[in-house]
């Protein structure tokens, strides 16, 4: 198939050129928008009289075979071609003759794309926050499953105070419930129809832009031509949502990691979800989660390619820009593999609930709560903090925990201290007393759940 703009040349392009030039191989994912685009830009040439409707009638209803065929295998995509727009153009052309050359009029392939590109992540952003709204889904179920787990929750990975399973897994969804808000917030400014602004200069032909953008589900047009072909800010914005959600996967595969090793054991993989090693025959390894950390360098090297190929390029178009989709597309295709893997590991992994409750029981978890009983008995927080501290060193030197400690020894750093205080610090009770919203108290854990679930609804 030759180029479309060939009237100005006497030469061919070169092979390697065309190669070099063509984005057939990756642009032909976005057959379904551009064809559908061209249908509502065909359709509205001929409501307005901008060609004639019975012409119009006739391109959409080639179009929609094309679209047909493609789909049905009848006709394959000419990877020789030099974009997905030419092909179909070229194609409508070759079955309709004259007419399929009306198709292109007021219109140009940087607001097709601009369109094109659009149309495709809207879909594409469909489809993972689906993806996102199951995990979160997983989530809350497995949360409710461990209202009361106890865990060791931790600050600079050292034992700090004790929390649920449930709570851990929630703070979780409340990350992935922002990233869905995030992609939403960018979908929704992406929703602008670009399509009449031409090359850069708008047309002169009466298009009804408001028509086109209603038929394909747009909330409305771009204010300024030039915007309108040369803005990729969405791919930036929904880049940067999508490192978000890595950033997110990645420290949760860290710590899933880190809980499968045998210093914490506090879960165990599925073998579904594991892999081996060929030479150590003891091994289970947590490869799924590794992968999904590594892969999130993927989709910031994505973000990093679109901010760098749009800096510095001047109003409008450049065909720099032809570069933008390599790099959101592998971004969305990243990020929708990892929750595709990542979703059942986490639904499937058994929970350890007598390791975490061990490791919880260790480390002074619970001076915390100590110190907050001395206030209870009307000593200042500070006060109470100090004589909790001594209290720490001696359990220390004596290998001792606060549980085990004596109560006369408790006397003998502060006459407050009676029997009670044994209650006040066993792990349940410094837990389930965390009411507050947002802490780790089943109550509150069991709020944040259905909090999630209507929002995932
Ligand atoms: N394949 C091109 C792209 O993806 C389509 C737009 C081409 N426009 C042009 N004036 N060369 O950006």
């Amino acid at each position: 198939m030759g180029q479309l703009w060939k009237g100005r040349f006497k030469k061919e392009l070169a092979k390697e050129t065309n190669d070099f030039n063509s984005s057939i191989s990756f642009d032909c994912r976005m057959f379904e928008e551009d064809i559908k685009g061209s249908i509502a830009h065909a359709t509205m040439l001929g409501a307005t009289g901008i060609i004639e409707k019975s012409e119009a009638d006739k391109i959409t209803a080639e179009l929609d075979s094309i679209l047909n065929d493609i789909k049905s295998g009848a006709l394959k995509i000419d990877m020789e071609a030099e974009d997905i727009h030419t092909f179909v153009e070229g194609e409508l052309t070759q079955r309709l003759g004259q007419t399929g050359k009306r198709l292109h009029t007021a219109r140009s392939r940087n607001d097709q794309v601009a369109l094109d590109i659009r149309m495709t992540l809207k879909k594409e952003t469909k489809e993972i926050k689906e993806k996102l709204k199951a995990l979160v889904g997983v989530l809350c179920d497995k949360a409710e499953e461990h209202t009361e787990t106890i865990m060791p929750g931790y600050t600079h990975l050292q034992r700090a105070q004790p929390i649920t399973f449930g709570h851990h897994l929630m703070a979780y969804a409340a990350m992935l419930l922002r990233d869905i808000d995030r992609l939403d917030d960018a979908a929704e400014r992406m929703n602008v129809l670009p399509l009449g602004s031409g090359a850069l200069a708008g047309t002169t032909y009466p298009l009804d832009r408001q028509m086109t953008a209603e038929l394909l589900e747009f909330n409305g047009v771009t204010q300024n031509s030039l915007d309108g072909v040369s803005d990729r800010d969405f791919c930036i914005e929904l880049a940067s949502a999508l490192s978000l959600i890595m950033v997110h996967l990645s420290r949760f595969c860290e710590e899933i990691i880190m809980w499968c090793s045998w210093e914490f054991k506090f879960v165990e993989l599925d073998d579904a979800f594991s892999t081996g090693s060929s030479i150590m025959p003891q091994k289970k390894n947590p490869d799924i989660a590794e992968l999904v950390r590594g892969k999130s360098g993927r989709v910031f090297g994505d973000l990093t390619t679109l901010l760098t190929v749009m800096k510095g390029i001047p109003l409008a178009y450049n065909k720099d820009m032809q570069e933008d989709k390599e790099a959101i597309f592998d971004a969305f295709d990243t990020v929708k593999m990892c929750l595709t893997a990542f979703t059942p590991m986490i639904e499937t992994m058994s929970v350890l609930k007598d390791n975490m409750r061990a490791a919880a029981a260790k480390g002074f978890i619970n001076a915390t709560d100590c110190a907050d009983y001395l206030v209870g008995k009307g000593l200042p927080f500070r006060d109470a903090y100090k004589a909790t501290g001594e209290l720490v060193a001696l359990c220390i030197d004596k290998g001792l925990t606060l549980e085990t400690l004596e109560l006369e020894e408790y006397k003998a750093v502060c006459d407050l201290f009676d029997e009670g205080i044994y209650k006040a610090i066993s792990l349940e009770k410094c837990t389930f007393d965390r009411k507050v919203e947002g802490g780790p108290s089943p109550e509150s854990v069991k709020r944040q759940i259905e909090i999630a679930k209507e929002k995932i609804k």
